[in-house]
């Protein structure tokens, strides 16, 4: 079986002014220095993404944004062109977080163009499925998810398919203390894979595939330890730098 590379990203979502941004690298940096079998990555607002690339460019952290447009440049008033995210030594991109899907009426459709234009200019995208607590209590996550997975990379050739990370977030387990248990997170990363290898075969088994849901330094291990979840998208434990860094101690 290929050997996925784990990948544990920080969605700091709307939180840290610049000065708060630049504290955070500065003690985060020095205890992740020696972190080399895993990739680390913060994703941060717009406005702190120019701090970070000053103190983390030059470190092993990966940058990242929590959202792009899916065009490169005209008149879309408001919204952040890839290329500009490109500028600031963005290398990753989360897509279809499910806050955006709820709270900006985020499409499939549109999550699919945003991957796809992501990939063209060289970002890593992060997208995001998962299903709310009612359709999980009506048995319909599996389809669910499955059905967002085909439309969200709909149109992608399996070169770039290989490149694009997963993150499955159940809508209940954000924010609420309330995780996903290892067997159903590993069941929902399970179907995920098998639905893309439905799309491109074997390239399926290249692909990292994050948890994401209320994920913290004492549940982590747990959840690495299952065959098709290859790391974590987490929020409010990536806010502390201490924190952060001890959760990822505890995925190695
Ligand atoms: P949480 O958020 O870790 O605070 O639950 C995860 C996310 O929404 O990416």
């Amino acid at each position: 079986m290929t050997r996925r590379r784990p990948l544990i990203a920080g969605n700091w979502k709307m939180n840290k002014t610049i000065q708060e941004a630049r504290d955070f690298a500065l003690i985060f940096q020095e205890k992740v220095a020696d972190v080399t079998d895993m990739d680390l990555v913060i994703c941060a607002p717009f406005t702190a993404l120019a701090a970070l690339k000053d103190e983390l460019e030059e470190t092993i952290i990966h940058i990242g944004a929590q959202n792009m447009f899916y065009q490169l440049n005209g008149a879309y008033t408001g919204e952040v062109s890839p290329l500009m995210l490109v500028d600031l030594a963005c290398t990753h991109v989360i897509i279809g977080h499910s806050e955006r899907r709820e709270y900006l009426k985020e499409t499939d459709e549109m999550i699919a163009r945003k991957v796809k234009t992501a990939l063209e200019v060289g970002l890593t995208p992060i997208l995001c499925v998962g299903e709310s607590l009612a359709q999980r209590e009506e048995g319909k996550a599996l389809g669910f998810v499955r059905g967002q997975v085909e439309k969200d990379l709909a149109d992608l050739n399996s070169d770039e398919l290989s490149k694009v990370v997963i993150a499955y977030e159940p809508i209940w387990a954000i924010g609420t203390g309330r995780t996903a248990s290892a067997q159903d997170a590993q069941e929902m990363c399970d179907a995920i894979r098998s639905t893309l290898a439905g799309i491109a075969g074997a390239v399926a088994q290249e692909v990292r595939i994050l948890y994401g849901g209320s994920v913290k330094a004492d549940n982590i291990a747990e959840l690495m330890a299952q065959p098709d979840i290859d790391g974590a998208l987490v929020g409010g434990a990536s806010l502390d730098p201490q924190g952060f860094a001890e959760l990822i101690r505890n995925a190695r």
